[in-house]
Formats: structure tokens, C-alpha cells, sequence
């Protein structure tokens, strides 16, 4: 809970990629409801990035465009804060406090740590080994109570939330606990060219994943590509994982129900549906895009953005820092 008895909501975005429109439908999108119930913020976490080789011109873009992105989605700079993480001290200060309340045993039982360390086995270093107390920081300098993340991200909730416990049953209660929040189901994006899977930036095929910023050309052409099965009716069913992705997806950007889905287009086949689709995703894409090339060109105002975004971030966090370095013993600076 914040100072005003709000609820906070805390996520990290890796500037390590592009978005597509899985994370639009299934947390973009319904994050702008949270946004006037909730204090909410964002950070842009370079810092977790470093764990692995980044080439620093596009970690610097992508960490700006990240940003854009999430403001030209319809997030309001004004009432969620955007940060950039490397901005405010406080999250690697707390990082290595935790560090010190978390085990080492703990740590290398993390998948995450054992899946990227068999990807870099070049580059296993102690940041990516201590990644999960940066983050507990991330999100314990706030006072989370919520936190947004896919489901591949749950251990690392836990994680955080035993070394809350720990340092809370040490030194009395300093953090609040905090929990992940996942959205509902329903709105979980499959790959175009892989319906069993969830649509995913990193997917070998092009096709498969649909970005924010594709131009309408790029979205037709994936969407006309997407893989059904060989029946020929715009009805949900088992064994039909394409036509209930599209179906999926038409009706979270029309906010029709799938059961006037099927009425549309009852009658009409697949090919017609997919363009249909496609058109719908590229004109609820057009306004973002604007938006997104409107603050990409506007350096000052973007700068703007994560400037008091890192200013609101840093005073809260402050609160927090302070409890801690005193509660363990440090001197008052
Ligand atoms: N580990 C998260 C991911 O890979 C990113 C992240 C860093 C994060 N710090 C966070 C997510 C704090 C939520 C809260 O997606």
C-alpha cells in the first residue's frame, strides 16, 4: 500500500524486444484500467538486462522505445510512473542488502538461472545468478502489493516474497508481501503458425508473432498466413486452436463476445475471417503506432516522462531504503 492507502502495482519490462499483440490484448490493454485504482509503476530494467550481452546503442533505443510503446498503448504518463531502473540508485542499494538475506542454495535452484546459464554458458556471471534479489528489490522498494508478470515468471514472485518473509521475521515488518498478478485467461495469445503455443517474439517464424509497431501491409500478410485446421466454419471447437486464437483475438480488439463473433461471420469462411481480423488488428494498431512515432520524434517530451517518472520512483523507494539501512544497523547519513 502506498502513503495513500492505494494499492501499488509494480512491473519490470526487459528492453530486450519488441512488443507484440499478446502482451496488447492479454496486459496492455487492461493495465489502463488499473491505472486510476491502482499507484502503478513501470520500470525499464536495463540493469537486469546487462546479465546478458547487450550491444549498448540498441539497449539505449530500445530501453526509450519500450516507453513509447507503453505510453502510446494508452497508458497515462501522469498517472502511472515510467522509469528507467538504472536511474534510481535505490533498486541496486536494496539489491545488495538482499543479497545478504538470500541464499545461495536458494538462488541456484531458480530455472531461470539454470536456463540461461545452459544459453550463456560462456557468460555465467554473478548477476544472473543474483538476478532474482534485484528484482525482489524492484519490487519490495515500493511496498508492492501487486505484481503483473506472465506465468514464467512466478518463481521469481516467490523468491521475493521469501526474502520478505525472512527479513521481516528478522528485523519486524518492513515489506509488504507481495503477489502475482496474472491476467484472466481468455485473453492468452497463441502463435499464428503454432496455435498450441502461446505467440512469443523470439519464435523462429516471422509469421507467428504480430508486433505493435508492424506496418498494416506486414499485419494482412500475417494474419492471411495464420494456420487453421481444414474445416471451413468460423466456430470455436476442439481441435481448432487457429480459428479460437482469431477468434480470440477479434474479439478482445472489437470487444464483441465470441458467440457474435461466430454470428458475423456465419456463413463465411476462413479466408474472409482472417482478413477481417488482420483489418480490425491494423486499425486498432494505427492510433499506437502515431502515438508511438509522435514520442519517438519528441525526444524532450519523452525525456520528460522517464525524468519525473525517476524522480516519483526515487522518493518512494527512499522511504523504504531508509527503513531498511536502519533496521539493519547502518548510520543515519
Ligand atoms: N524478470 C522479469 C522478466 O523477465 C523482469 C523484471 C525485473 C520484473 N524486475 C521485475 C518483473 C519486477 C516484475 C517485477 O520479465
Amino acid at each position: 500500500m502506498n502513503k495513500d492507502g492505494k494499492k501499488v502495482i509494480f512491473s519490470g519490462i526487459k528492453p530486450s524486444g519488441d512488443l507484440h499483440i499478446g502482451h496488447f490484448i492479454g496486459a496492455l490493454k487492461n493495465w489502463k484500467a488499473l491505472q486510476d485504482e491502482y499507484e502503478c509503476y513501470y520500470s525499464v530494467v536495463d540493469m537486469h538486462a546487462i546479465t546478458v550481452r547487450q550491444d549498448p546503442a540498441q539497449l539505449r533505443k530500445r530501453s526509450l522505445s519500450m516507453i513509447a510503446q507503453y505510453v502510446a498503448c494508452g497508458l497515462d504518463p501522469q498517472k502511472n510512473t515510467f522509469f528507467i531502473q538504472s536511474h534510481v540508485p535505490t533498486h541496486a542499494e536494496l539489491g545488495w542488502v538482499l543479497d545478504c538475506y538470500t541464499m545461495f542454495g536458494e538462488l541456484s535452484r531458480m530455472t531461470q538461472f539454470k536456463d540461461k546459464s545452459a544459453k550463456h554458458a560462456d557468460n555465467i556471471n554473478a548477476g544472473l545468478f543474483t538476478y532474482p534479489t534485484l528484482m525482489a528489490a524492484d519490487i519490495l522498494l515500493y511496498q508492492t502489493d501487486l505484481v503483473p508478470v506472465g506465468e514464467d515468471q512466478t518463481q521469481h514472485i516467490e523468491i521475493a516474497r521469501d526474502i520478505a518473509n525472512r527479513f521481516n521475521g528478522i528485523y519486524g515488518e518492513t515489506f509488504t508481501m507481495p503477489q502475482a498478478y496474472t491476467p484472466k485467461v481468455g485473453a492468452r495469445i497463441k502463435s499464428l503458425q503454432n496455435p498450441a503455443e502461446k505467440m512469443s517474439k523470439s519464435d523462429e517464424n516471422a509469421n507467428a508473432c504480430v508486433l505493435i509497431l508492424d506496418d498494416p501491409d506486414t499485419i494482412m500478410r500475417k494474419f492471411r498466413r495464420a494456420v487453421t485446421d481444414s474445416g471451413s466454419e468460423v466456430r470455436r471447437g476442439e481441435g481448432k486452436d487457429g480459428i479460437n486464437n482469431l477468434i480470440t483475438i477479434y474479439s478482445a480488439i472489437t470487444g464483441l463476445t465470441p458467440e457474435q463473433v461466430e454470428a458475423e461471420f456465419e456463413g463465411k469462411g476462413y479466408g474472409d475471417f482472417k482478413t477481417a481480423v488482420g483489418e480490425q488488428v491494423c486499425s486498432a494498431m494505427r492510433p499506437v503506432q502515431e502515438e508511438y512515432r509522435r514520442l519517438m520524434a519528441s525526444k524532450d517530451f519523452l525525456q520528460a516522462i522517464y525524468k519525473e517518472g525517476a524522480q516519483r520512483a526515487l522518493s518512494a523507494s527512499s522511504r523504504t531504503l531508509r527503513k531498511v539501512y536502519r533496521k539493519v544497523g547502518f548510520v543515519d547519513r
